[in-house]
């Protein structure tokens, strides 16, 4: 028998596997990732040795490792691209050695090619509370020649040969996290986008399942890449059946250029895997983002109900208007006033003032003081809308430092919706940026930044060199400043809506705007494409007027709350436009939020689909949970299908009940429905995952609220 210990890494989590086959002289071979084996599952054959040589093939088998390069045997896609002015284009790991930071948890694999004279250092990690899989790469070269680095893949993954399809996100602004399912053939499935930051079309993230998987059972994988900036992932079919997954910086010709002894450091890889299909995917990266935000104190305190003034107002601020929405949200239960764009200097519409960040005294003669003070004093936090990487032409900023800008020598500004973006990685950018945004938030009470970007990047040149990731680093620096400095104030990510939302920039902020589209029946599809990689309490969830100022949808008050109370609940419209049914109506889901947003905020979140033009998610614990059904269009059957809930527990027996936000007008179709809202209704578990929940006939566009708890959790 051999020794185990040495011919394999296995690092192990509560659900999750990954096996490494070890070998001083090569990269690890990638020998399983999968769910949980056993101690002692593992096979004493190595890989190889089950592995015949097929005609027409070298007498050198080289299987899939952890790093896959090109020209000395590997015919797939190379985790390295690269070159030393057109030497040392083929490289091989012949050197490795594993150092385990935490044993069965984590540990680092350190290789060396001495031909190519470069080192690769590989982390991997495999957290046991969260069954999420982070890894990560550093390239370093040890030779004397510039290494030109074209791509070097932040993680490779294997993939079983059951992965038959990849679900992965496109969009555009206000139409994020469309999804799409595309089938898994002998070729190679990629996306990349170049656009500078996240994108709206490219979610750098995707969940690949076997063809028996769904959303709750079934072998499902995720993974997800935690940068803001370029990127790229591929899933390639391998001859031996398997595939392979990587995912990493998209880089720029030319962006990275190692001279001797430098090193490039790729950005992490988050990825899971389950057997509890999508769902199983998405809570462990639940886990994975909760454990990674960093909360001013520590913890995070109960999700705050805000109001932005976009929407409501857009450019038009007067401070006799600003202090009415303040009186107005304050009597409404909100807790939070964010003042959006247009309170700077030179800003009355969006074609100037972006850089000067300084309160125009011609709107605010008095500054922003009163106003903030006024807020605080009805007992909510002041938030204020800032965007630091931009530049209108139009501004006093770009009079004095038009070279501040990115740029290409001889080459045209290209403006889009009339702003540049600031060169972040020139110190002195920074240094302004700091110095301006430190005086805000110095001068007023200031608990929240929404900081937005509202442009992909062009011309990112900065003295002559593509700057792209050193301008996603600069700004990682720039928040990571500002959070050490006012370790208090909160940080809201956004791009035009979703356009950055990811697991880097959730690193070091603590809500996403998940679209500037607040139409509600869009919202539904959006937000779900949001939970399979990000938990609800990040997820900025307003609700909007009616008509939706993106699509020109009208849909109920009732609608459109419950369809942001999951989130992180906000309002975004006009408070004085309402007339008093609807201001009492909002009141009520201000009220439910509040009561059921711990819940909601710390459990895990389902989502399924029910017949008939129903769709629904389930938060919280399998003994309690808080259930939205949503029913998009109108019923097409005389009896709604009964609600089918697999995660319950099937010993137990439940109690349903009805949560409103106020008391329904509308009378109940049948006894029971009358007392899921009256008394509750008992259920046993078995019956609810197998023969479902009775739903009462809905009109379309309406949601119904369930609250599932066992009798123990009752008592
Ligand atoms: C972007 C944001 C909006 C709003 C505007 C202000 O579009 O997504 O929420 O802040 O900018 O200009």
């Amino acid at each position: 028998m051999t020794d185990k210990t040495r011919q394999y890494a296995h690092l192990k989590s509560r659900h999750c596997s990954a096996v490494l086959e070890l070998s001083d002289h090569e990269a690890p071979l990638w020998r399983y990732w999968g769910p949980r084996l056993p101690d002692g599952a593992l096979p004493d054959f190595s890989l190889r040795d089950a592995r015949a040589t097929p005609t027409f093939s070298l007498e050198e088998d080289v299987p899939l490792s952890l790093f896959p390069t090109f020209g000395v045997g590997w015919f797939g896609s190379s985790a390295l691209l690269a070159h030393r002015e057109g030497q040392d284009f083929a490289q091989a790991m012949t050197g490795c050695e594993i150092i385990w930071l935490k044993q069965d948890h984590a540990l680092r694999v350190r290789m060396t090619d001495p031909v190519a004279s470069l080192v690769v250092e590989i982390d991997l990690g495999l957290a046991p509370e969260t069954d999420v899989l982070t890894v990560s790469t550093k390239l370093t070269n040890m030779g004397s020649g510039v290494l030109d680095v074209q791509w070097l893949a932040a993680a490779v993954l294997p993939l079983p040969t059951q992965a038959k399809t990849v679900r992965s996100y496109t969009g555009r602004h206000n139409s994020e996290f469309v999804m799409q399912e595309t089938a898994l053939t002998r070729g190679i499935w990629r996306r990349e986008n170049r656009r500078g930051l996240t994108s709206h079309d490219a979610f750098p993230g995707a969940v690949t399942s076997a063809s028996a998987a769904d959303a709750h059972s079934g072998l499902s994988y995720g993974a997800q890449l935690a940068w803001s900036g370029n990127h790229a992932q591929l899933i390639e079919w391998l001859e031996d059946g398997r595939y392979q997954w990587q995912l990493g910086e998209w880089l720029a010709p030319g962006e990275v250029r190692l001279g001797l002894g430098e090193s490039l450091q790729t950005p992490e890889v988050l990825a899971t895997c389950s057997l509890a299909g999508r769902n199983g995917v998405a809570a462990g990266f639940h886990k994975a983002i909760r454990s990674r935000l960093t909360w001013p104190d520590a913890e995070m305190s109960p999700r705050l109900v805000g109001i932005n003034t976009w929407e409501g107002v857009y450019f038009d601020l007067k401070p006799s208007t600003l202090f009415e929405m303040a009186a107005a949200a304050a009597e409404a239960g909100i807790e939070r006033f964010v003042l959006d764009d247009g309170w700077f200097q030179g800003r009355r519409s969006d074609r100037a003032g972006l850089g000067d960040w300084w309160t125009d005294l011609s709107v605010f003669p008095e500054g922003l003081g009163p106003l903030a003070k006024y807020v605080n004093d009805l007992g909510m936090d002041f938030g204020l809308w800032v965007e630091p990487e931009m530049i209108n032409p139009d501004s006093e900023l770009f009079r004095a430092h038009p070279e501040w800008a990115l740029q290409i020598a001889d080459r045209p500004l290209l403006t889009a919706r009339n702003q540049l973006v600031l060169d972040l990685t020139r110190p002195e950018v920074s240094a302004y940026l700091l110095d301006k945004i430190g005086s805000l938030l110095d001068d007023l009470p200031i608990a929240y930044l929404k900081w937005d970007h509202n442009r992909d990047l062009t011309t990112a040149g900065s003295l002559g060199r593509p700057a792209y990731r050193r301008q996603t680093q600069a700004a990682y620096a720039l928040m990571d400043e500002i959070r050490q400095r006012w370790p208090k104030v909160e940080i809201e990510a956004c791009a035009g809506g979703g356009g950055r939302i990811d697991a880097g920039v959730l690193q070091r902020t603590h809500r996403v705007w998940t679209s500037d589209c607040i139409d509600a029946i869009s919202r539904v599809a959006i937000q779900r494409g949001f939970l399979q990689f990000f938990p609800p309490e990040v997820m900025g969830a307003h609700v909007g007027a009616s008509p939706a100022h993106s699509t020109g949808r009208s849909q109920s008050m009732d609608f459109r709350a419950a369809v942001a109370m999951p989130g992180h609940f906000g309002v975004e419209l006009d408070l004085r436009q309402l007339n008093l049914a609807e201001s009492e109506t909002l009141k009520g889901w201000i009220n439910l939020y509040k009561a059921h947003r711990d819940q909601l905020h710390h459990g895990q979140v389902w989502l399924g689909e029910g017949d008939d033009s129903v769709l629904w998610q389930a938060h919280g614990q399998a003994d309690d949970l808080l259930i939205f059904v949503y029913r998009l269009g109108p019923m097409t059957q005389k009896w709604p299908s009964n609600l089918i809930l697999p995660m319950v527990d099937e010993d137990k027996v439940y109690r349903v009940e009805e949560v409103r936000a106020r008391p329904s007008l509308h009378a109940a179709a049948a006894p029971v429905f009358d007392d899921y809202r009256s008394k509750g209704v008992d259920l046993h578990g078995a019956w609810l995952a197998q023969q479902g929940l009775p739903l009462p006939p809905r009109q379309a566009e309406t949601c119904l609220i369930y609250w599932v708890r066992t009798l123990d959790q009752l008592s």
